[in-house]
């Protein structure tokens, strides 16, 4: 018989997050699926993020008592009960109807925090009020200063008490994969239409009785009558701040008396700009492969941000991460958690409030179990002694995954990293 993975729609049914991944698309009509699955342009940033997990192997210890595991961590201050965050993602209600609420919900469930999207469609305080989350707010920096400092006055009020400034979506990234079910802003192909008519549960859900979900978050800010979700796309865009900088960020620390994480860096000097700006965290990210497409992996960058900036700044990571074992490789190599961007969105999309904790139920037993694997009692106790590089790269062989992405380099810079 031939091997596949879950074929049918019950989210319930999944094992893991790439058949999460699968029951999502079949709930979807394709342009949304496209939307959240795709990358930037040849989408070579997007296939490294996951290709980048092989270059490193998990080394257990034997013989050790691993009866208690204890997989929490202390992030920004505040207990939580795994080393992961729900990562800010906007247009969530395109997946289910109140996705953000469902998100939180499920995050607050796992004891976790949550992050919502500047370009979210619930509002800061209905995601507050109805998920009960530890709620961390993602800001765009906009153009009208008055603007984005009344976003975080209303986040200061709903109670975040983290602040993620994303720095590297000042331009929107070419992404072709998305576009291609277009043929102008916001209008549908004929394709992409009909194919919208084969998903009535779909349409049921998120589109019945308002239409296209509003950006909720920023509606407030445009004129009355101007307030669909067109009119908040175009908003964003005009209202993009392209002068974004480090006296932004001062400017934004200086609003801001929670915690700070600047989200978007990639380079140890940036880290370190990131410190003396005042920032409490970073996130290591490429935004999941949809910005500028052939960047490095943050896995690649890691390490060497971990060397210069531990213990001074907390260290989050994202991309691509789908597996229990990819957090833990993450956290022996410097991180202090993750975000979890298409892996909980899958979740949510599959199965709503439910879907989202499913998610979270299946990557948090992930990590317990490698834990129990490796001989590792705890998440503070992962360090590099649990990894080696692979050896592709060094023995001229190449995996099956490398060999169909044809990248096997990653396998040499993890080697030659090593060895340094
Ligand atoms: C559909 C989608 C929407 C996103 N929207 C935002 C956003 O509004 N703000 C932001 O800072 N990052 C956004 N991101 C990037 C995520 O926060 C995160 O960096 C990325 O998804 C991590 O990669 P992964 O999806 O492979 O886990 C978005 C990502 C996706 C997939």
């Amino acid at each position: 018989m031939k091997r596949s993975l879950y074929t049918g729609r019950d989210f319930r049914r999944t094992r893991n997050i790439e058949e999460l991944r699968l029951v999502a698309k079949r709930w979807l009509p394709n342009f949304v699926f496209e939307y959240v699955d795709s990358g930037a342009e040849d989408e070579a940033t997007l296939r490294a993020n996951r290709d980048i997990f092989d270059a490193w192997r998990l080394v257990p210890s034997a013989l050790v008592d691993v009866t208690q595991r204890d997989t929490s961590a202390t992030l920004l201050g505040r207990k939580a009960a795994f080393p992961f965050v729900i990562a800010p993602t906007g247009y969530n209600g395109m997946q289910r109807r109140d996705a953000d609420i469902s998100l939180a919900r499920a995050a607050a469930q796992s004891g976790i925090p949550f992050t919502l999207s500047t370009v979210s469609n619930c509002t800061i305080e209905d995601v507050v009020a109805g998920g009960q989350a530890r709620t961390w707010m993602q800001l765009y920096m906009l153009r009208e200063r008055a603007v984005t400092r009344n976003l975080l006055d209303r986040a200061r009020d709903a109670g975040c008490d983290t602040l993620v400034l994303t720095v590297d979506a000042v331009y929107y990234g070419n992404r072709e994969w998305d576009r291609r079910s277009y043929v102008r802003e916001m209008q549908l192909n004929l394709r992409n239409k009909l194919d919208v008519l084969a998903h009535p549960r779909w349409v049921a859900n998120v589109l019945i009785p308002n239409g296209v979900p509003a950006f909720a978050n920023i509606a407030r800010y445009l004129p009355e009558g101007e307030r669909r979700a067109s009119n908040g796309a175009v908003y964003i865009a005009k209202q993009m701040e392209t002068a974004l900088d480090w006296d932004s960020v001062r400017w934004v620390r200086e609003q801001w008396q929670g915690k700070l994480v600047i989200k978007g860096i990639l380079n140890v000097d940036d880290a370190r700009e990131a410190i003396r700006v005042g920032a409490d965290g970073i996130v290591v990210t490429n935004h999941g492969g949809r910005q500028l497409d052939s960047t490095v992996t943050s896995l690649e960058v890691l390490p060497e941000i971990a060397d210069a900036c531990r213990n001074r700044l907390t260290i989050l990571i994202d991309g691509g991460f789908r597996r229990g074992t990819d957090i833990v490789k993450a956290l022996c190599l410097g991180a202090d958690a993750v975000m979890l961007g298409r892996a909980t969105l899958y979740g949510v999309a599959a199965g709503g409030f439910e879907g989202a904790a499913h998610a979270l139920t299946i990557l948090a037993s992930e990590v317990d179990r490698t834990l129990g694997h490796l001989g590792c009692p705890s998440v503070s106790a992962l360090s590099a002694k649990y990894l080696r590089p692979a050896p592709y790269g060094r023995l001229g062989e190449s995996s099956p995954r490398a060999d169909a992405y044809g990248t096997p380099t990653y396998r040499q810079r993890a080697a030659t990293h090593a060895s340094e």
